[in-house]
C-alpha cells in the first residue's frame, strides 16, 4: 500500500483549507467541559499534523499544561512546530516523529490522548487506538474526531437553479460504498470509522464512552454574512478554475478504490460520464451566480463526530 504524504501541497491546502470553519467555538467550549478538561493537563495528539487540535484546545488546558504532537511527517513537524510559537504561551509544546502503531510514550504517560482524521486513514485503526490508551493514565482521557463520510454522501442538497435527481442521489451513494469497500480493502481506512469507535473503545475496556456529532449546518447564501460562508464562497470561485493534475489524482484513485471494491469498469465509466456532465452543469449554472452574489446552497449536517471514553482507574 502506498501510504499517503500529508505534506504534499494538495494535501496540506485541504488539511489547512477544511480547519478553518472546522468546528464553532462555542462547540469547543462546550466539548472541553464535556471532556472535562482542565489547565495543566499533559496531551498527546497522535497524528498532530500542523497542530490543529493543540491550538484549537490549549486555552483549556495550556497554562502550565503540556501538548505533545507526534507524526509521522517530520516536515509537518516542523512547520507545526513552528506555527505552535504563536499559541503555545503559559505552557510547553513539542513535536515529535513516531509511528501510531508504536507511539514515543511511556505507559500512563499523558492525562489527555487524542486524535482527529488519523483512525480514518489507518488499516489498522484499533491498533493505533490501543496504543492511545497505552500511553493515557487510568482515569485519563481519549477523544477522537473521526467522521462518518459514507453516510454523509446519501444526504440532499439544496442548490440554487440546479435540481440533483434522486437516481443521481441513489447512484452517487451506491458508488460510495463500493469506492469506500475498496478503500478500506486497499489498507488505507475505513471511510466511516466514526459508528464503529465506540464500541472500539469498549473493547479496549474504555469507561464513560459517549460520541457527539459536529453541530454545524453547512449552508451558504447572500448576503454570505459569516465568515465561514465568505470561506466557502471564495473556494467555489476557486474551484471553478479546475486544477488539472488534481482531477486527474483524484481520478485515478477513485478508479482504483472502486475497481479493488469490487465495481466494474463498465460502470464507473458510465458514472464518470453521468458526474462529468453534472460537474459541468453545475459550473454553467452556477458561476455567474457565484460571480454576482445570488448562489446559494444547503448540504446539511456535517457527519463528523467527537468519541470520548476513559481509561479505567486502576
Ligand atoms: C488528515 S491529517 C490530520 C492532521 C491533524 N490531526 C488535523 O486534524 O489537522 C492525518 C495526519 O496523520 C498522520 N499520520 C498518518 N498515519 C500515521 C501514522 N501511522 N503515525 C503517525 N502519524 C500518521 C499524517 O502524517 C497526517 O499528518
Amino acid at each position: 500500500m502506498q501510504e499517503k504524504d500529508w505534506s504534499e501541497e494538495h494535501l496540506k491546502k485541504m488539511i489547512v483549507e477544511q480547519r478553518k470553519h472546522m468546528w464553532r467555538d462555542d462547540t469547543i467550549e462546550m466539548y472541553s467541559k464535556w471532556m472535562g478538561l482542565r489547565q495543566g493537563m499533559t496531551v498527546v495528539d497522535v497524528g498532530c499534523g500542523l497542530g490543529y487540535l493543540g491550538w484549537t484546545f490549549w486555552k483549556f488546558f495550556g497554562d502550565s499544561g503540556e501538548y505533545c504532537g507526534v507524526d509521522q511527517s517530520v516536515s509537518l513537524l516542523e512547520e507545526a512546530r513552528s506555527i505552535s510559537e504563536d499559541w503555545a504561551h503559559g505552557g510547553k509544546a513539542s513535536f515529535q516523529q513516531g509511528d501510531a502503531y508504536e507511539l514515543p510514550f511511556p505507559d500512563n504517560f499523558a492525562d489527555w490522548t487524542m486524535c482527529q482524521t488519523l483512525l480514518m486513514h489507518l488499516e489498522f485503526p484499533e491498533k493505533a487506538l490501543a496504543e492511545m490508551v497505552r500511553v493515557t493514565k487510568p482515569g485519563g482521557l481519549i477523544t477522537c474526531n473521526e467522521p462518518d463520510n459514507i453516510s454523509a454522501s446519501g444526504r440532499v442538497v439544496h442548490f440554487s437553479g440546479m435540481e440533483i435527481s434522486d437516481e443521481h442521489i441513489i447512484q452517487n451513494h451506491k458508488m460510495m460504498l463500493i469506492w469506500a469497500r475498496g478503500r478500506k480493502k486497499l489498507g488505507h481506512g475505513d471511510y466511516s470509522i466514526a459508528v464503529k469507535i465506540p464500541m472500539m473503545m469498549h473493547d479496549l475496556g474504555l469507561v464513560e464512552i459517549d460520541s457527539r456529532c459536529n453541530d454545524t449546518c453547512n449552508f451558504v447564501q447572500p448576503p454570505y454574512e459569516t465568515p465561514r460562508q465568505k470561506n466557502i464562497l471564495e473556494m467555489t470561485k476557486k474551484s471553478f478554475d479546475e486544477d488539472e493534475e488534481n482531477n486527474k489524482r483524484w481520478q485515478q484513485e477513485y478508479r482504483e478504490f472502486f475497481l479493488a471494491g469490487g465495481g466494474s469498469l463498465s460502470s464507473f465509466y458510465r458514472h464518470k460520464k453521468r458526474n462529468d456532465s453534472t460537474r459541468e452543469e453545475f459550473r454553467q449554472v452556477h458561476k455567474d451566480q457565484v460571480e454576482n452574489g445570488t448562489w446559494h446552497c444547503c448540504w446539511g449536517a456535517s457527519s463528523f463526530f467527537c468519541i470520548k471514553g476513559r481509561k479505567i482507574q486502576s
